[in-house]
C-alpha cells in the first residue's frame, strides 16, 4: 500500500479530491476537532463520507481512513512507513510523560523492548497477589461505606484502584489513593494528566510563550514526578543488591526495566527508565478505570447481560470473594465478551492520529508524505449494522455465540481498540488482568443499581474518553 513497494501503486485521486464535511473560513474544521464531543462529530463524519475523506485545520488537510483492511495497514507499517502524530508527542514530551509512546525509530526499538519486558505475563503474573491486595482494600472500603450509610464515588473509586495498581506494577509503590487520596506523588500525576488533556485540545501552543499558573504547576509537578521516581530507582537498586534472586522474579515493572538496564549489551538510560515508569502510568490509568466505568454503566442498564455476567463470576470464583488465582484469568469468556463490546461501544481511546513519513497511496488516494492521518480504533465498522446488527445495544453474546464461518466474520478482527501492529498497546495483557480482577470482584459482591434519575450519562474526550459520571448504586449481595 504504500511507495515501499518494488513497482508504484496506483491511484484514481488525491487528497484534493476526497469528500469531506464543510469548514469555516480560515479555521476550516479546525474548530470542529476541539472539545469534549469532537470524536462524536468525527464518528458521524465517518457515516456521512466513508471510508476515506479530508478535514481542514488552517490550510492544512488532514485525512481520515476508517476503512478497516487499509487501518490495519496503515498499523502495521510503523515506524517505517507512519509515526505519531507530531503535536502530540511535542505535548507529552514537555510534560516529561513521553517514553516509549513519542518514540521514533530505532529510539522506538530499544524503549518498546525495556516497556514490553517490564510488562511480561511473568511480571504481571508476579504483580498479581499485590493486585488482589489493592482489589480487595478497594472491596473493605465499599463494604464499610454501605454498611456506615455513606455515599460511594463510583467513578472517584475506579480511578483510585487503577492508580493504585499501575503505579504498584510500574514503579513498586504503594500509593493508596482508595483510602488517602492526599500523596503529592498522586496530586503531580492528576497535574499532569490534567495539563496534557487540556494542552491536548488547545487552540495554539501559548505556554510555549508565556506560562499560565497552571502551567507552572504542572511544570513543577513533572520535576517533582522526576525525582520522586528517580528515589524509587534508587531504593530499587539498592533492593536489588541486597535480593539479586529480584532479577530472576522481578514482581513490577521498575524492578524488570532495571535488570533488563544491567545487561551490558544494552544501553538504557535512567532518564528512559524514568519516562517509561511516567508514560505507562499516564497510558494505563484513565484508559483502564475509564473502561471499566463505562463497563459498569452498561451493565447496570442491561441487568440480563450483569445477571449473565454475575453467573459466570459465582461459578468461577465459588466461596471467595475475589480472584486471587492466576489460572481463573482464562476462565471468564462471558467478561471478556463484556469487555469487548464495551469497547466497541466506547473506546477510552477512539482515535489515533498518524503522519505518513513517505509519499502513499491509501484506499485508492495518492496521500503525501508529511500527511496528518486520523484512524478511528473502532473502524467505523463497530458502529455499521451489517457488521453489528443492532448496533447500539449492548450484547456481550455477539462475541461468544457468532459463528465464525470466515475469519472475517470474527468481530475481534474488527475493531482495534489496543492499536494494532508493532505498537500494539503493550499494557493490553495488564489492563484485561485488571479489568477481569476488578470487574468479577464487583460482580461477586454486589447487585448494579442504575440511578434512573440522575443526568444522562456523556462520553467526555479529554486526552481519552470518559464517562461523565458512574451513576451506579451498589448493593450488598446476600
Ligand atoms: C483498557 C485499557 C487500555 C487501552 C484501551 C489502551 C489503548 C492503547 C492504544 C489504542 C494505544 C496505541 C497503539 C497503537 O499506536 O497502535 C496504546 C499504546 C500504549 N499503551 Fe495502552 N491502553 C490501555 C492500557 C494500557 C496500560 C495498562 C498501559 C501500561 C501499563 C498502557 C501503556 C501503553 C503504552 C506505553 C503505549 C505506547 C506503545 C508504543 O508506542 O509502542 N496502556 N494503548
Amino acid at each position: 500500500m504504500n511507495s515501499n513497494t518494488e513497482t508504484a501503486p496506483t491511484f484514481s485521486r488525491n487528497v484534493a479530491d476526497l469528500p469531506g464535511p464543510k469548514g469555516l473560513p480560515i479555521f476550516g474544521n479546525q474548530l470542529q476537532m476541539r472539545g469534549s464531543q469532537w470524536h462524536v462529530t468525527l464518528a458521524g463524519h465517518i457515516r456521512q463520507f466513508g471510508p476515506i475523506f479530508r478535514l481542514e485545520a488552517f490550510g492544512i488537510p488532514i485525512v481520515v481512513v476508517s476503512d478497516r483492511a487499509a487501518v490495519g495497514n496503515l498499523l502495521r507499517e510503523r515506524p517505517e512507513g507512519f509515526e505519531r502524530s507530531g503535536g502530540l508527542r511535542a505535548r507529552m514530551n514537555e510534560l516529561k510523560v513521553g517514553g516509549v509512546f513519542t518514540a521514533e525509530g530505532d529510539d522506538w526499538r530499544k524503549q518498546r523492548k525495556m516497556v514490553t519486558g517490564g510488562l511480561s505475563v511473568d511480571v504481571i503474573r508476579n504483580f498479581f497477589p499485590t493486585m488482589g491486595f489493592m482489589t480487595e482494600r478497594m472491596l473493605n472500603r465499599w463494604k464499610a461505606a454501605l454498611a456506615e450509610g455513606k455515599p460511594i464515588d463510583l467513578r472517584r473509586d475506579l480511578k483510585a484502584l487503577a492508580l493504585d495498581i499501575i503505579v504498584g506494577i510500574s514503579m513498586g509503590y504503594d500509593l493508596d489513593v482508595v483510602n488517602d487520596d492526599s500523596n503529592p506523588l498522586q496530586h503531580d500525576l492528576d497535574n499532569l494528566m490534567r495539563r496534557l488533556a487540556s494542552r491536548g485540545t488547545s487552540l495554539y501552543p501559548y505556554w510555549r510563550r508565556f506560562k499560565l499558573p497552571a502551567d507552572r504547576v504542572a511544570d513543577k509537578s513533572a520535576n517533582d514526578v522526576e525525582q520522586t521516581v528517580l528515589e524509587f530507582i534508587k531504593s530499587t537498586r539498592e533492593r536489588m543488591k541486597q535480593q539479586p534472586q529480584v532479577r530472576e522474579k522481578p514482581s513490577n515493572m521498575l524492578e524488570a526495566m532495571i535488570a533488563a538496564s544491567e545487561d551490558p549489551d544494552s544501553d538504557f538510560t535512567d532518564q528512559e527508565l524514568i519516562s517509561n515508569a511516567i508514560s505507562s502510568v499516564v497510558g494505563g490509568v484513565d484508559t483502564t478505570a475509564n473502561t471499566i466505568g463505562w463497563m459498569i454503566n452498561l451493565l447496570a442498564q442491561n441487568p440480563a447481560a450483569a445477571a449473565s455476567l454475575a453467573g459466570e463470576v459465582d461459578e468461577v470464583l465459588g466461596d471467595a470473594r475475589l480472584s486471587r488465582d492466576w489460572d481463573q484469568m482464562k476462565q471468564f469468556p462471558y467478561l471478556d465478551a463484556a469487555h469487548n463490546e464495551t469497547q466497541r461501544l466506547r473506546s477510552a481511546t477512539p482515535f489515533l492520529g498518524l503522519i505518513s513519513k513517505a509519499d502513499s497511496v491509501i484506499v485508492d488516494t495518492f496521500v503525501p508524505k508529511g500527511m496528518v492521518i486520523f484512524v478511528p480504533t473502532n473502524c467505523g465498522d463497530g458502529m455499521d449494522e451489517a457488521h453489528f446488527p443492532q448496533h447500539q445495544l449492548f450484547q456481550p453474546e455477539r462475541w461468544i455465540s457468532e459463528q465464525k464461518l470466515h475469519k472475517d466474520d470474527d468481530p475481534s478482527r474488527k475493531v482495534f481498540p489496543f492499536g494494532g501492529g508493532p505498537r500494539l498497546c503493550p499494557g493490553r495483557f495488564l489492563a484485561l488482568v485488571e479489568i477481569k480482577v476488578v470487574v468479577s470482584m464487583i460482580m461477586r459482591n454486589f447487585d448494579l443499581e442504575f440511578d434512573t434519575r440522575a443526568p444522562p450519562v456523556t462520553q467526555v474526550m479529554n486526552f481519552f474518553m470518559s464517562p461523565s459520571a458512574v451513576p451506579v448504586r451498589l448493593k450488598l449481595r446476600a
